[in-house]
């Protein structure tokens, strides 16, 4: 349990034992405490409509964090493994994303919260689409995007992509599988009915099918949270660094994550937790704080919503007790400005972004307002410039050249901006 340097192969990436260490460090404290005292939080059911599902340890309970910077954080049963069910949603429908893009993608897929159960039976009027990729509709609605010449060619690509989310080759719980394959007619029902509605391009049987398998894809809530990162990290896997997605698809993923993750329930939990999540049938639960980390929990007992009561209970104190709600401001950085001494003079540090660039601009729009003459921007001590504050430099720039003031622009790291 604990912290440590990334190195998927080895044991010692999980960092010492809280109950070893008498001082552990904030968060392997925080996890183990959450541990020791939602343990005996013993309400909620195991789900049983799938009759594998059913033979869950109830009291089974496990808690993972993975950092961006690919740090792996542990307590209790967290090398337990448990299928996915529709935690493996989110990234099934990043994988449809990533191969056809949001715009196609939404032509059979919504991103609207249902306020309904996960297995409502409610489809768009007019045009059959499900709501949104998180429900069962939804979720087979994504699947039957993915592309392959055959069902085993298809299935070995969901494999191979939610693989290198977790950075290790997972496996499929055929039991379970078979289980849910013998039982699951109402997502047959489901899928016949988008069939009917026009808003299903292939064949029902054939797409429950590989959707059933989807959802047996065995993980543990060690492989979940550094899935989880990967989405929080713009699509590269902190641990193994491979980019599995593109950014913008990432984001895409967290947006309805936040919005439609935890199904009827959805609302109260941004509003009390404040970060993009997926729960599971199974027990399992994944938050992300976009650029801070990833967390998963796996404990099988779901409230009447059909979210994981332990690991809902533990998100939400973990989220309270590091600050973590995503419409709470972020901490500010170092200041952009240096106070350069003279007035012919800006001087930025540090990475601009948007925030940093708007700084800079303000800046040196107030030198600016002088008399027209020679002004210096000096960004040597900048360590990077994204394309937004680039163009936004850039432009700046160009206004105080059209002004007549002469700007000189001083080691901007990569592509320089040019002299205005
Ligand atoms: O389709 C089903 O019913 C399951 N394979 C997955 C449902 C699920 O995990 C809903 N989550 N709370």
């Amino acid at each position: 349990m604990a912290a440590a340097d990334p190195d998927p192969a080895a044991d010692s990436d999980r960092g010492p034992d809280p109950a070893a260490d008498p001082a552990p460090d904030a968060v392997t404290a925080a996890l183990a405490d959450l541990y020791r005292r939602l343990r005996t939080l013993d309400e909620g059911e195991v789900a049983a409509y799938i009759p594998e599902l059913a033979r869950a340890d109830r009291a089974g309970f496990g808690l993972a964090l993975v950092s961006m910077d690919g740090h792996r954080y542990e307590a209790g049963e967290a090398s337990e493994p448990f299928t996915l069910q529709s935690v493996s949603k989110p990234f099934v429908y990043a994988l449809a994303l990533a191969e056809l893009g949001l715009d196609e993608v939404s032509r059979w897929v919504g991103a609207e919260p249902s306020g309904e159960a996960f297995n409502a039976i409610s489809l768009e009027e007019g045009t059959g689409r499900p709501s949104n990729a998180m429900v069962n509709a939804g979720a087979i609605a994504a699947t039957a995007l993915l592309p392959g010449a055959t069902p085993a060619e298809r299935f070995e690509r969901v494999l191979a992509r939610l693989s290198a989310f977790a950075g290790r080759r997972l496996d499929v719980d055929e039991a379970v599988y078979a289980s849910e394959a013998a039982t699951g007619d109402r997502n047959r029902a489901l899928a016949y009915l988008m069939r009917g509605a026009g808003s299903l391009a292939c064949d029902p049987l054939a797409v429950t099918d590989l959707y059933f398998r989807q959802c047996a894809v065995r993980a543990t809530a060690a492989d979940l949270a550094v899935m989880a990162a990967t989405l929080g990290n713009g699509g590269v896997n902190p641990v193994t660094g491979e980019r599995v997605v593109d950014e913008p698809v990432a984001v895409q993923v967290l947006s309805v994550m936040a919005t439609c993750g935890m199904y009827d329930a959805s609302g109260e939990w941004l509003l009390r937790v404040g970060l993009p999540a997926k729960s599971g049938v199974s027990g399992g639960l994944i938050a992300v704080s976009p650029a801070r980390f990833g967390v998963a929990c796996w404990s099988p007992p779901l409230d009447a919503t059909g979210n994981p009561v332990r690991g809902a209970a533990a998100l939400r104190e973990l989220s309270e007790r590091f600050g973590l709600h995503l419409m709470r401001r972020p901490a500010r950085g170092a200041p952009t400005l240096l106070a350069a001494g003279q007035d012919a003079v800006v001087a930025a540090q540090g990475a601009l972004d948007f925030t940093a660039a708007e700084r800079v601009l303000f800046a040196l729009a107030r030198r600016a307002a002088g008399p027209a003459g020679p002004l210096l921007l000096d960004l040597s001590r900048v360590t990077a410039i994204d394309p937004v504050a680039e163009a936004m430099l850039r432009s700046a720039l160009g206004r105080l050249s059209a002004a007549g003031h002469r700007v000189t622009v001083t080691g901007a790291p990569g592509r320089p901006v040019r002299d205005g």
